[in-house]
This record gives C-alpha cells, sequence and structure tokens, in this order.
C-alpha cells in the first residue's frame, strides 16, 4: 500500500505497547505467498478470488435477507473483549471436581439475524457488545450458500493440497461490532482468514514466543488464550511480555490473511469503522513428520501433550504446577 493512502488512520487502532513489524502483502499470483505459506509464516494474499461473491454483495442488509430467520449464534459482552473460552473445561461443581472455578465473560446466546442488525444498530455507549459467529456449513440462506459456492475453491483447495494440510474443517462468519476484540490466543488449525467488509487490524505472534505470551494450563476454560491484558499488561506478573516482538496487519475486503496453525492472534474491528464481516477457513494441520530440529509449533504441540498426560494421570489440574516445578527445579534449571 506504500504510497497510497490508507483507508484508515491510527486514531482507529488501540495503543499497545509492543515491538510488531508489518506482514507482507503479495498479490494472489505471487508464487512467493507459497515460500510464506511453507515457512509457516504470515502473509497478506491481496486482490484473490477466494470470496469475491462475498465481498460483492454481502453488505448487511444483504446478509439480514439472506442468512436465514432460524437463530444464529451469538456472543454478548459487557466490554469490548471477546475472550473465547471452552464450555467442556467449566467446573461444575456438583459433576465434576475436577476442573476449574470460573466465570465465563461472555454469554453465548442465539439470536436472528434482524435482532442481531437492529441492536448493532442501536447500540449507544454503555450497552452490552454482541458478536455473531456463525458455521456457514450449518443452516443459512439460498443465496448465502450461492455464493458460497462460487468462492474461488480452487485456489484455496490448491494451498491445501501443496502445503499437505489436512480437511477444511470449518468456515465460520464473524460480523463484528466496530471496537469489538478477539483477545490473543492461537489455534491448532491453519486459517485463511477472508475479510469481506470493513477493516481488522490482526496482530500476530509466532509459536516461539510461547513464554512472552503465558498460555492459560491447557486444562483452563481459556486454554491456548494469553493470560496478559494487552490494555493493561501486569509486567509483575508477566514481566517477558516486555520482550515480545510480532507482526501486525490492518485488512480490509478482499484481502485473506494466512495465521499459520498455533500463531498467537489478536484481532480487533477498527473505533469507528463501522461493523465488519470476516469469513475463515480453518483447516487442521498436515501430518507431523518429525524431522530435527524440531519446529518451534511443534514444541507448543509436545508442551501441550506433555500437559494433557500428566493432568489423566494426576486427576487434578492443582497438582501438574507443582509436579512440573519439582521436576525441572535445579535439575533442568541452575
Ligand atoms: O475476531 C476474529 O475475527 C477472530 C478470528 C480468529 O480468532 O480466528
Ligand atoms: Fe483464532
Amino acid at each position: 500500500m506504500d504510497g497510497d493512502k490508507k483507508p484508515w488512520d491510527p486514531s482507529q487502532l488501540r495503543k499497545y505497547d509492543l515491538n510488531l513489524e508489518e506482514i507482507p502483502r503479495l498479490h494472489y499470483k505471487d508464487p512467493k505467498i507459497d515460500e510464506y505459506i511453507k515457512e509457516n509464516k504470515p502473509v497478506v494474499i491481496t486482490e484473490s478470488n477466494i470470496v469475491k461473491p462475498a465481498v460483492q454483495r454481502w453488505s448487511l442488509e444483504y446478509l439480514e435477507r439472506n442468512l436465514g430467520h432460524s437463530g444464529h449464534t451469538v456472543f454478548v459482552s459487557r466490554n469490548h473483549k471477546f475472550k473465547y473460552y471452552d464450555e467442556k473445561k467449566i467446573y461444575n461443581r456438583v459433576s465434576n471436581t475436577k476442573g476449574v472455578e470460573f466465570t465465563p465473560p461472555t454469554r453465548k446466546v442465539e439470536m436472528r439475524i434482524e435482532d442481531f442488525m437492529k441492536r448493532v444498530k442501536e447500540w449507544k455507549k454503555g450497552d452490552e457488545r454482541i458478536y455473531l459467529q456463525q458455521s456457514l456449513t450449518t443452516t443459512v440462506g439460498n443465496n448465502i450458500v450461492e455464493d458460497f459456492v462460487k468462492f474461488d475453491w480452487d485456489y484455496v483447495n490448491g494451498k491445501q493440497t501443496k502445503h499437505n494440510w489436512g480437511p477444511l474443517t470449518s468456515n465460520l462468519l464473524f460480523i463484528a461490532m466496530e471496537g469489538n476484540q478477539t483477545p490473543c490466543h492461537y489455534d491448532e488449525q491453519e486459517n485463511f482468514f477472508a475479510q469481506v467488509q470493513g477493516y481488522k487490524r490482526c496482530i500476530l505472534f509466532p509459536p516461539s514466543q510461547f513464554e512472552c505470551l503465558y498460555p492459560y494450563p491447557v486444562h483452563h476454560p481459556h486454554d491456548r488464550q494469553s493470560m496478559v491484558d494487552f490494555e493493561r499488561p501486569d509486567y509483575n506478573k508477566f514481566p517477558k511480555f516486555k520482550n515480545v516482538k510480532g507482526w501486525e496487519a490492518v485488512v480490509g475486503p478482499g484481502d485473506v490473511l494466512y495465521i499459520p496453525i498455533y500463531w498467537w492472534h489478536h484481532i480487533e474491528s477498527l473505533l469507528r469503522g463501522g461493523p465488519t464481516v470476516t469469513v475463515n477457513f480453518w483447516y487442521k494441520g498436515g501430518p507431523s513428520t518429525l524431522e530435527y530440529p524440531l519446529k518451534d509449533h511443534q514444541k507448543v504441540s509436545i508442551t501441550r501433550n506433555v500437559e494433557k498426560m500428566l493432568l489423566e494421570v494426576l486427576q487434578d489440574p492443582k497438582e501438574v504446577g507443582p509436579l512440573l516445578r519439582s521436576m525441572v527445579l535445579g535439575r533442568y534449571t541452575e
């Protein structure tokens, strides 16, 4: 975009004290895209046809008319943060004494698209915020299905084959209010993050930054999320967060960001930019070949497995940390 006037300005970005470089933007025909994907590095693919029918047609009005009139999955938050949690890992005093005590930061509700749009239009400061996150593989209206079928499947399937990814697991549609934020986390899947309407800022960190980002324990409902609040980082608790180094891109209609498997990402719709629409394509990772040296994301996967295994044998999450500590202290630490 060098030299071009950007369709947004820095006052639309929240201020973070972070060391970030810009993610490269490459034309979809540029063969260098495959080098990035091969090396598990993020890249913004520009001017592709990947979700062109959506970019051309999926205005909020069109989505309201065509998404289908049954309920859609909507998260409700008292602030701008929509931090993911795994319902299956929530403590239930009666039936599961092994979980952790936890108050979900958001509520999940079913909402008709008309009601969702009305609340977005009538939203005023102090109201709860909402964020629609709906799978496109479940019930959506016929026009949406027709547009979906016309996505450039040759292109995305081509990348899947070339890079030996596993199957496509889902396409999720996100409709966000301006300023909504998905706090920093990683997913265990490859992701083509296709921006349809409006602008989102995406801040990414490689798996090597694991120890600067302080993930919750694997058994916690916030598994895969960073414990650090980017807006008010507690440097006493999380001192290495000061050293974290990452990448960023602001993506707009027609841009597709490749978020490599296990890469951390913090995503927010720009302030005062209106609602945003995104579709993402999640693919399982390819078969893991143990070539040495191992890649950073493979080490994260091993860490997860060790944690899970210990929990399975100890049966109590409170015992995992002390056991790990006693294993390394004085033997693997100085
Ligand atoms: O808010 C978001 O667009 C989040 C996407 C993701 O985590 O993949
Ligand atoms: Fe994600």
